[in-house]
């Protein structure tokens, strides 16, 4: 089994990936570190808590991180309209749930446990992992592989016209994980754009679920494509950036790579944008970028999954 810890900010596609690696059993999450990003700090760990509640899996430790970006805190932009006033769409998770929460410092314990077999995948902005590089740099080294979401090559941004949404939150943090991790696999915008659901796809998915997320399905979806739908006219469902990003450290080869090293640059009017140097003299580098989705693969593989329980 994959060992995850999951940095997110649960927000819809974070949901999503969340129930994924709880639905998964070739996936064992093992902690989930939340952080400001599509709600405040508080609201996405509530939602955290309340999908681990749901599938009785209180067991998962959730350990809240960052609240605000270490730039500018006009980067501290919410987007109830894309995930929900709560973030998980049109469902309010109960007000009254009681949940644990561990200090920072279990990600610390995490790792020791775990070691070169811990995977993190961060599915947020980069702020908390950035802190983990910072307050942790031995043990961070230990870990196995990093995947995250974020940036956008060779297309257009989703926040800006030049940045994606968990890279322009906090460039300055994403430019350190990118250029400190080891054994990192990025899942940019120009791949997750594509890993997109249909509305018959879900309608499908939703009547033949039977565990314990299927109420879920058809409401944060419709809500997340309502937003889509405005935002990208033409598409033909909603991409699912986070889920894919999980997806792929259990199912490497449902994208195609290339391996360079990546720059986020961290102000001017093109803040948060990402880039490699394609240059034909250019030198090859040590992150795997995704370029290419292979879509039915990554559909056949959503189904095996979520069907599952
Ligand atoms: C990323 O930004 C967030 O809003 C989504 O949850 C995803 O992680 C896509 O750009
Ligand atoms: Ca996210």
């Amino acid at each position: 089994t994959k060992k995850i810890l999951l940095f997110c900010d649960p927000g819809i596609d974070d949901s999503l990936a969340i129930m994924y690696s709880i639905l998964d059993p070739e996936i064992e999450l093992v902690g989930i570190v939340t952080s400001y990003g599509n709600l405040t700090k508080d609201q996405v760990t509530a939602n955290a808590a309340y999908l681990l509640d749901l599938a009785g899996r209180t067991d998962i430790p959730i350990i809240p991180g960052a609240s605000m970006p270490v730039q500018e805190e006009q980067n501290l932009r919410i987007y109830p309209e894309i995930h929900g006033e709560k973030g998980i769409g049109p469902i309010k998770p109960p007000s009254n749930l009681r949940y644990k929460i561990y200090p920072f410092d279990m990600i610390r314990v995490i790792i020791e446990k775990y070691k070169n077999e811990l995977i993190i995948v961060d599915t947020g902005r980069s702020t908390t992992l950035a802190t983990v590089f910072n307050l942790y740099p031995e043990h961070i080294k230990m870990v196995h592989s990093i995947y995250v979401m974020g940036g956008a090559f060779f297309v257009p941004g989703n926040a800006t016209a030049l940045a994606e949404a968990n890279f322009y939150g906090d460039p300055t943090s994403s430019n350190l994980v990118v250029k400190n991790a080891h054994n990192l696999t990025i899942t940019p915008l120009n791949v997750t754009q594509h890993a997109v659901l249909s509305e018959e796809m879900v309608e499908f998915i939703s009547k033949n679920m039977k565990n314990v997320y299927a109420f879920l399905m058809e409401p944060i979806f419709k809500y997340y494509y309502e937003f889509y739908k405005k935002s990208t006219p033409g598409i033909q469902g909603a991409p699912i950036h986070d889920l894919l990003t999980v997806m792929v450290v259990k199912n490497p080869s449902i994208v195609d790579y290339i391996h360079y090293d990546a720059t986020v640059i961290e102000s001017t009017e093109a803040k948060g944008m990402s880039f490699i140097d394609i240059r034909p003299t250019s030198k090859k580098g040590k992150t795997r970028i995704a370029v290419k989705l292979h879509y039915d693969a990554f559909i056949e593989e959503f189904k095996k999954v979520m069907l599952n329980g």
